[in-house]
């Protein structure tokens, strides 16, 4: 029995069971049998593409698919030539993955636009959803390919990268059907974007601790991915003596634990190593190579510089006490960046009118909003993560929550709307940035 909160309006709380039921229907697209995984333009990402269209069709909005495999659909403001505001999230998942994280904010847009429709409602500014195609970096390495290409942010290097069949992200797009040298095409003008919101899970077990279903995010933690691989002499297992090997294994056990005590020993940071590969990996063969990777993150960048250049010390001892090679390569350094004042400070204010208590808070997890800000005025609203769990498919989110969120989204877009400083913001910013930019 979902216990429905007083200020919650009638029509949300079946809209919240719909985007509930569209998230696992999405979730039914998956590149593997028994679980969840999609990645970046892989053909469950077309079947995400045609069922968000087939719930957009009603609304005669212009969906479209960008040169980067991002879906793109405009709602119409009252008048043409208005700016417009982005809001979506990410349709690409982990390995294993829960059913909301990316696909909810998707829903939620789609939610919002209906609701804007069902209420006959034409704003002074459009508003987008994007659903974009890859924030996880799963198949590439390399996160937010789809919110890059937004930014103009999708280069050469990054397009030149192979997955672990050989394919590089420029030849996934030409095999989904699209043409990498149409990607200028994807960039926003930010002339004419008023901002970008994100409804997101929280991922994380904060909300859940204090009883709260929503949060107004107001920065989101740096990260640095790395990848390293120590390198020795491959020998037999039975004829080599512990004092003749070269086991880059051994070496990289030991740096793990100097990574695990790093993050232990330094408040408000974390540290993981998720993936370990051996060559040629046989129980009776001392590894020839063992190769890592480091998510490592904290909400200042200059703690988590200092972190990453200790962790890289004691990665050059431990290989140069055992007479190993060593190569470290930055797959991602990505600043901490603060969530738009304005606009986080209109979510609370949509909170309160939602029936929410507005609370503020960091994020762990890395968003496509922190790729948008960096052109246009971000904002990230977080639902309640019951039980904190999530890249693991006992994700989940409470229905009322998702209702209180719909409702939070509705009340924003109507203040939003009534805002003279927020529709000139982007006129505002744009003269700012001319005026601030070096003449050509
Ligand atoms: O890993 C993250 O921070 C996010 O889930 N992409
Ligand atoms: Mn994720
Ligand atoms: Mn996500």
């Amino acid at each position: 029995m979902t216990i429905v909160p007083p200020t919650t309006s009638a029509s949300t709380i079946p809209r919240a069971a719909q985007a509930l039921a569209r998230c696992q229907e999405l979730a039914r697209f998956s590149e593997d049998p028994d679980s969840l995984r999609r990645t970046f333009l892989s053909p469950p990402i077309r079947d995400c593409h045609k069922a968000i269209s087939a719930w957009l069709k009603p609304l005669n909005v212009t969906t479209t698919i960008d040169p980067a495999g991002n879906l793109r659909a405009l709602y119409p403001a009252a008048t043409s030539g208005a700016p417009r505001l982005l809001i979506g999230s990410h349709l690409d998942t982990v390995p294993n993955a829960g059913t909301y994280d990316g696909p909810l904010g998707v829903v939620l847009a789609v939610a919002l636009l209906e609701e804007l429709r069902a209420q006959n409602l034409y704003l002074s500014f459009a508003v987008e959803l994007v659903a974009f195609s890859e924030e996880e970096g799963v198949r590439f390495g390399a996160p937010f390919l789809g919110s890059r290409a937004l930014i103009g942010a999708l280069d050469d290097n990054l397009l030149d990268r192979r997955d672990a069949d050989g394919i590089s992200v420029r030849e996934a797009i030409q095999n989904f059907g699209l043409d990498p040298a149409q990607l200028p095409a994807a960039q926003l003008d930010p002339e004419s974007v008023l901002g970008y919101v994100e409804f997101h899970i929280e991922q994380g077990p904060i909300l859940d601790h204090l009883g709260l279903p929503l949060a107004a995010v107001e920065a989101i933690v740096g990260q640095s991915r790395l990848s390293i691989t120590f390198t020795g002499v491959a020998n037999h297992a039975g004829t080599t003596p512990m004092d003749a090997r070269r086991d880059p294994l051994a070496a990289a056990a030991a740096w793990m634990v100097a990574v695990e005590n790093e993050a232990a020993g330094t408040p408000g940071l974390v540290a993981t190593v998720g993936v370990i590969s051996v060559q040629p990996g046989a129980a009776n063969v001392i590894p020839r190579e063992a190769r890592l990777t480091l998510d490592i993150r904290h909400q200042s960048d200059a703690v988590r510089s200092d972190s990453l250049q200790a962790l890289t010390t004691r990665a050059q001892e431990i290989a140069a006490r055992r007479n190993l090679s060593l190569n470290i390569a930055t797959l991602l350094d990505q600043p901490s960046v603060a969530m738009d004042p304005f606009l986080t400070t209109q979510i609370e204010s949509a909170m309160r009118s939602a029936g929410c208590s507005p609370h503020r808070m960091a994020s762990g997890a890395g968003h496509d909003a922190m790729v948008l800000a960096q052109r246009v005025p971000s904002a990230m609203i977080f639902l309640r993560t019951p039980g904190g769990i999530s890249h693991d498919p006992a994700e989940s989110v409470l229905p009322e929550d998702v209702a209180r969120a719909i409702d939070c989204g509705v009340h924003l877009l109507k203040q939003l709307a009534a805002s003279p400083e927020f529709l000139q913001s982007a006129v505002a910013r744009s003269l700012s940035q001319r005026k601030n930019s070096p003449r050509a």
